[in-house]
Order: structure tokens, then sequence, then C-alpha cells
């Protein structure tokens, strides 16, 4: 891409992860939020991130000080405008999502690349709302993102090669491995990962096994770098059951049912590391 500038809207933890990577590979950043609040923790979380990395010797504090510098923040989506690429990752909400594709048409010029770090909702469907569909992709990060190699690139129907291959070589460049997906529920890793998740929710309905039993057999038994309880808390019960209903609703086969104690962990507000409490307590 001739113009690096890369645009992040929304500053949870998805978010200030895919702004700090961009930033750290030497891209110049703008995350952009609706709320400044939310772009102060955003950027709080960035700070400590970089500070882990510092403190274990991965990078230098230079290097940490020039990833910040190259993050700018705005509450205003016009400051959108220039970016070469735009990746969101806002709440998970079909509606809004398109909301904001709609506006981003208006903002970004013609050449503008818009990403979308949905985990489950349909690109296709996504890229419908954009005047330039063949301009929207998947651009599918993992939890916690300056750690996790995988983006995994979801071509929608209607992506074109051009941009699907930008893409890919925009993922090299940031240091993480690009591995493509056609648009289906789920795609690839969550349709894998995360029935794997509910039923380990299942044995616990089932009284099979404690939530600490279960994590540890699973870290023991299949060398699980953290248990499926754990991982659901640190995912977000409540995108695990989004996820969960997206398969269920969208293959329309049994085997994906969300289970029981999902749902009533997520009615609970019960919703993992985020609010404190999910299966395990958090300070
Ligand atoms: N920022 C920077 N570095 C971080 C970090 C962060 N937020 N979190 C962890 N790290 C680094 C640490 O510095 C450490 O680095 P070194 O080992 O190189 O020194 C390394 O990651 C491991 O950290 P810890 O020793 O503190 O903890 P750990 O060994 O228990 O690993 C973990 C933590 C990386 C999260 C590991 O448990 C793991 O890989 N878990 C699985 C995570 C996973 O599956 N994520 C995908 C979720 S699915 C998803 O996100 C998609 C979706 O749509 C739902």
């Amino acid at each position: 891409m001739a113009n690096e500038a890369i645009g992040v809207i929304g500053a949870g933890a998805m978010g200030a992860g895919i702004a700090q990577t961009f930033a750290a590979a030497g891209f110049p950043v703008l995350m952009q939020d609706l709320k400044a609040e939310a772009l102060a923790r955003g950027r709080a979380s960035i700070e400590a991130s970089l500070a882990r990395l510092v403190k274990r010797g991965k990078i230098a504090a230079e290097a940490a000080e020039a990833t910040l510098g190259r993050i700018a923040t705005s509450t205003d989506q016009q400051a959108l405008a220039d970016r070469a690429l735009v990746v969101e990752a806002i709440v998970e909400n079909i509606e809004i999502k398109s909301e904001v594709i709609r506006s981003l048409d208006a903002i970004c010029g013609p050449e503008t690349i818009f990403a979308s770090n949905t985990s489950s909702i349909s690109l296709t469907r996504l890229a419908a709302a954009s005047e330039r569909p063949e301009r929207v992709i998947g651009m599918h990060f993992f939890n916690p993102v300056p750690v996790m190699n995988l983006v995994e690139i979801i071509r929608a129907l209607q992506t074109s090669d051009a941009v699907c291959e930008e893409v890919t070589a925009l993922t090299q460049a940031i240091g993480k491995t690009p591995r493509v997906s056609k648009d289906s529920y789920g795609f690839v890793v969550n349709r894998v990962l995360v029935p794997m998740i509910n039923e380990a929710i299942n044995c616990v309905y089932e009284g099979l096994a404690s939530p600490e039993d279960v994590d540890e057999m699973m870290k023991l038994g299949a060398n699980h770098p953290m248990g499926p309880l754990s991982l659901g808390d640190l995912i977000g019960l409540d995108i695990v059951l989004d996820i969960m209903e997206t398969l269920y609703d969208g293959f329309d086969d049994p085997k994906y049912r969300p289970s029981p104690l999902l749902k009533q962990m997520v009615d609970a507000g019960y919703l993992g590391r985020k609010s404190g409490r999910g299966f395990f307590r958090y300070g």
C-alpha cells in the first residue's frame, strides 16, 4: 500500500490490541471510538501490554515509546478520512457494524479497504452494506492480539482478489500469519474452538467435574495453554454464546446448541474477565 495510514474503530481489548500491533510494525494508527473514556482505557491497556513486553525483554523501552507515539486517538469518525485501511472492532451487532460501514463509505476515499474483526457475523452481509463491497474483508485477530500469531482472513463473496492479496501481504507486514477462509458461520477457528468451549461448559452443567478440574484436564491431557473455561472467560461468555447461536441458527444443526449453563452465566452478567466473574473470579 502506498499510503500506510491505518484506522481502528473501537478501543476495547481487540481494537487496542490491533492498534498496538500495527503501530509496533511501524504503521501510523488512528484509534477511533465514540467515547473518550474508552479511548483512555484502550491506551492504558496498550501501555500495560508494552510495559509487559519491555519487562520480559521482548522489546526495548524506546521501541515501546515509538509504538505509543504512532497511535493517535479521536472520538470523531471523520478523522479516518485519509486511512488506507480501516479495521472495525466494535460491538458484534450487524446493524451497528453496517451503519459504520455506510458512514465510512461517505468519509473515506474510494481506495480505502474496510476490514471487520467480527468473530461470527457474515462478511458477505457486511459487504452488502457498502457501496464498495469488493473492498470489504474480514481480518479476524485473536485475543491477546499482541501474542497470537494468526489473522484469519475472511473473503466475502464480493471481496476482490486484489484486496485479499493486499490484506494478506499487510498481515505478513505486521508479523502475523495470514490464513484465508471463505465466509461461513464461525469461519474456521471459532467453528472448531467455540463448540469445544461449549462442551466443556456442558461437562460442568452435567456435574462431571468442577470448572477447575475440567480446565486442568484439558491442560494436562490435551496440552492446551489454558483450559477451555478460562479461555471462555478470556473471550467473554457473551461472545461465546453469540458465536454458538450463530452456528446453531446458521447450520440449523442441534450439535451446536448453546449450553443452558452458558445462557445462565450470560443472563447473570457473569461474562468472564471483563465483568470480574465468569467460571472463575478476577480481581
Ligand atoms: N500483551 C503482550 N504480551 C502478552 C499479553 C498481552 N496482553 N498477554 C500475554 N503476553 C505474553 C507474555 O509477555 C508472555 O511472553 P513470553 O512467554 O514470550 O515471555 C506470553 O504472552 C505468555 O504470557 P504469560 O506467561 O503471562 O501467560 P501464559 O503463559 O499463561 O500465556 C496466553 C497466556 C498467551 C493467553 C496463553 O494462555 C494462551 O495462548 N492461551 C490461549 C489463547 C487463545 O486461544 N486465544 C484465542 C481466543 S479465540 C479469539 O480470540 C477469537 C474469537 O473470535 C473469540
